[in-house]
């Protein structure tokens, strides 16, 4: 009985037992029972539930499971409104919830721009409609994304907007950009930069290094990220104000990143898995599905990503779920737009850097919870008595082939690959927004 995520389930009694429980938030890490009455976690304990609620409610046997908090995503593209062929709030919501979260932010590079409370307003009566998952959106920076005018930024945040961003464009300006940091500060929104200064990539399709010369394209040199990252720390520490780094991607970034963070400056940063796990290489063969901005580095990059997210100098994993159509991606590559999907992956893909020892589990899991939650200032999924129930039920030794996803747009290199660990059941809410439809030959994580 696959729960729709357009129809959230709301169970009276959802008892899950022996499961292993991973909340860093509170140091639990122990085999419990977790009891949620009403959408509200009421009990976890070592045989918290008793054989009369076990009786009385659904069960979940959780034996070979982890509970983990459900997980909260910085960065997304919902396209709606305006591309609603490549995704909309309701498959954006739907894949979110498959991959266990329940809180997504979603960019305001949408068509019109999310740059008035307007629009603002009308994602969030979309997502309202939709139910689940809960939806945080991220308004406009400057007007249109242009980089000149700046937004009505009181306005954005009394509509709901969480921070404000010109994802997919740099504000290049230093005037423009203190004066965003001077405003968005009186209200204290975070301010998340895209850092590319344009004028440094103009036709650039990959990173600029001998895969690209290989390639014969026109190079996106990491320079053009850290000229930027530099500038806005030294803005950031002159306005006080919140500044955040989106999509990381080089190693000279992480440093100046590092070094901010160690004068204790308000500098946050985030890594998409693509980053942490590909490198320009995977363009070879003009891999339009690995076209994305800011492009797949190099591996002495990707190391020091790897390395600044498990000492913190990156707080947080964000999926930069692009979706596009295959109108977009079956051209030509100079021709092809970047992007990556994202929201489904995140468990299946990232699994294996802690397997290979890259990362801590529970660093993996501050990183897609309290980390980005901190940020923009949600509270942060937490398995506690008492709270609402936000639970990612995991899998981790299932293993499976990568298709089938509720994304409305399949473009990602990872399509088709077996990989290892599932979410199996996602609570947002207090309310069962997603449950893995059980696999004929395995079995999934049954509820009765
Ligand atoms: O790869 C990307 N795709 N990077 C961005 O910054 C924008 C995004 C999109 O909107 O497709």
């Amino acid at each position: 009985m696959p729960a729709s995520p357009q129809v959230p389930d709301a169970p009276e009694l959802l008892v899950l037992t022996h499961i292993q429980a991973i909340d860093p938030g509170s140091g639990l890490d122990a085999v419990v029972d977790i009891v949620v009455e009403q959408g509200r976690i009421t009990r976890v304990g070592r045989d918290a539930a008793g054989e009369e609620l076990r009786r009385a409610g659904r069960v979940i046997d959780g034996t070979g499971l982890w509970a983990l908090p459900a997980f909260v995503d910085l960065h997304a593209h919902l396209r709606e409104p305006g591309e609603e062929y490549k995704e909309d709030v309701a498959s954006g919501l739907a894949a979110a919830a498959a991959g266990g979260f329940a809180h997504v932010c979603c960019m305001p590079n949408t068509k019109p721009v999310n740059d008035t409370r307007a629009v603002t307003e009308a994602i969030l009566a979309r997502a309202a409609a939709v139910g689940g998952v809960a939806l945080h959106p991220i308004g406009a920076i400057t007007r249109k994304l242009e980089g000149h005018e700046l937004t009505e930024m009181a306005d954005l945040r009394d509509a709901g907007a969480v921070a404000v961003s010109d994802d997919g464009r740099c504000v290049g300006s230093s005037a423009v950009m203190r004066r965003a940091l001077e405003y968005a500060r009186t209200f204290d929104l975070p301010v998340i930069q895209h850092a590319e200064d344009h004028a440094l990539t103009e036709g650039a399709q990959m990173h600029d290094g001998p895969t690209a010369t290989r390639l014969g394209l026109r190079g996106w040199p990491r320079v053009a990220e850290d000229v930027i990252v530099a500038r806005d720390v030294l803005l950031a520490e002159a306005t006080g104000a919140r500044y955040h780094v989106a999509h990381v991607s080089s190693a000279g970034a992480v440093r100046i990143l590092r070094e901010a963070k160690s004068r204790g400056l308000r500098v946050t940063a985030e890594v998409t898995p693509h980053h942490l796990l590909l490198t320009d290489e995977a363009v070879l063969g003009y891999e339009t599905a690995c076209k994305v901005n800011p492009p797949l580095r190099e591996a002495r990059d990707r190391q020091a990503l790897r390395e600044a997210l498990a000492d913190g100098t990156i707080d947080a994993i964000a999926t930069d779920h692009a979706p596009h159509s295959s109108l977009e991606k079956e051209v030509e590559f100079a021709l092809a737009a970047p992007g990556m999907i994202g929201l489904e992956l995140v468990v299946p893909l990232l699994l294996d850097l802690v397997r290979q020892g890259a990362l801590p589990l529970s660093r993996l899991v501050d990183a897609l919870t309290r980390a980005p939650a901190r940020i923009v200032g949600l509270e942060a999924p937490a398995i506690a008595v008492g709270r609402r129930a936000e639970l990612a039920i995991v899998a981790p030794e299932r293993r499976y082939k990568l298709e089938g996803l509720r994304s409305k747009s399949r473009n990602t290199p990872f399509w088709g690959r077996e990989v290892v660990g599932s979410v199996e059941l996602t609570l947002a809410g207090g309310r069962v927004v997603y449950r893995r439809a059980p696999a004929a030959s395995t079995g999934g994580a049954e509820a009765r």
